[in-house]
């Protein structure tokens, strides 16, 4: 099949890393016919707002729509305030294309150096509600220089958004065999919004069977990632929660370089986005060392959406097999191999397979 693939790399390492993230699905065109990916690049991001004054076209959403999916790099840059780069383009790619489910695998891998103490298998996934919750917009500034200046920031918590997350959560296990869904809660302090994603999380659950649903406190489930990560299964949280969380997950699985994740639009009426979860790290941006295994493996989630699991297979394989020799590490990992070197190992292992 011919896939159409919109990609937008973005500032700093995004790139880069996307970059090599696209050489990988073009060498797997290479060798399969039958996976006839195509793409059409995008130069939206800090240096077009800065040449345009916005950070896409007034029909950027509208050029995106007809794709398959988009590849996405990752945006922020010292000249552009934040919440310019993301409410201009990440907020409305995924909240217009209903991309309401934010799958972030957290699976540690053989040779990666975990901060932890034990030697436990971590392999569970975060579903981070996309489209609603503390990221919101609704809200403002009141008294503005006076002694009493504040802010209010709503949360926006529907039954119906709830119930989606919690449905592709569960449908997710029970596809794939996982047999608890851990919901993280602060219902304790935050009675109206976090009760109210209590109830819709209990109602999904009561429908499927041989699923356990367990449900923690944020604060707590933040110590458990650390302390007991092989514990977890499948988890289901906020927006902002499972932000968080994820970072943290990345964290204890070797870090933001290698962790990946899919904004879903799971009715398939819009694109879905793959990006990895990290920024465009300025810190090491235009270094050439950049780890591109978050990127690459995005683009292995994004090749399963497409309906190639046993390719997206392959990509993860070789990216093991890569961080298992050991050999070549990008310096996140201990080593000083270049973005470049590393994927064109990984590149080389998706060869020989
Ligand atoms: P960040 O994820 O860019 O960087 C955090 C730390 O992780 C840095 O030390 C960085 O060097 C390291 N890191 C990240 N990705 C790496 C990789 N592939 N290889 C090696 N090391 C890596 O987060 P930060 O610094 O909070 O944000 C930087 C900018 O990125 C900001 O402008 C922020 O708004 C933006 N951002 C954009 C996102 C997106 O495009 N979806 C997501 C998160 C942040
Ligand atoms: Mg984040």
């Amino acid at each position: 099949a011919t896939y159409n693939i919109a990609v937008l790399p973005g500032d700093g390492i995004g790139p880069d890393v996307t970059k090599e993230a696209v050489r990988v699905l073009e060498l797997i065109r290479e060798v399969d016919p039958e996976f006839d990916i195509r793409f059409t690049e995008f130069n939206w991001n800090s240096e077009h707002y800065l040449e345009h004054g916005t950070m896409m076209p007034e029909d950027g959403l509208e050029q995106l729509k007809a794709f398959d999916a988009i590849l996405f790099g990752a945006i922020g840059d010292a000249r552009v305030a934040d919440e310019i780069s993301i409410w201009q383009l990440i907020m409305p790619i995924r909240k217009n294309f209903r991309q309401y489910v934010n799958m972030r695998p957290i699976k540690r891998l053989a040779g990666i150096e975990s901060p932890l103490k034990n030697e436990a298998p971590v392999d569970f996934i975060v579903f981070r509600e996309n489209a609603e919750g503390e990221y919101s917009n609704v809200g403002g500034r009141l008294y503005a220089e006076q002694p009493q200046e504040m802010a209010i920031q709503n949360t926006v918590i529907t039954r119906a958004g709830v119930e989606r997350i919690t449905r592709y959560a569960y449908e997710y296990a029970q596809a794939t065999g996982r047999k608890k869904v851990t919901s993280a809660t602060k219902s304790n302090a935050i009675i109206h919004s976090m009760k109210l994603w209590d109830e819709a999380v209990a109602a999904v659950a009561a429908e499927y069977d041989g699923i356990e649903l367990e449900s923690y406190f944020i604060d707590a489930l933040a110590a458990y990632f650390v302390e007991r990560p092989e514990s977890f299964d499948v988890v289901v949280a906020s927006n902002l929660f499972g932000d968080i969380l994820t970072d943290l997950g990345a964290a204890i699985v070797g870090g933001l370089g290698v962790t990946p994740s899919g904004n879903i639009n799971p009715e398939r009426d819009f694109p879905s986005m793959f990006e990895a979860i990290h920024g465009s790290a300025p810190d090491i941006a235009g270094k050439g060392i950049a780890n591109p295994i978050a990127q690459i493996w995005s683009a292995a989630l994004m090749v399963d959406h497409l309906g190639r699991p046993e390719l997206a297979k392959a990509i993860v394989s070789a990216i093991e097999q890569v961080l298992g020799e050991g050999k070549v590490r990008t310096p996140d990992l201990g080593g000083d191999a270049t973005t470049e070197q590393l994927g064109s190992a990984i590149r080389q292992a998706v060869k020989e397979q």
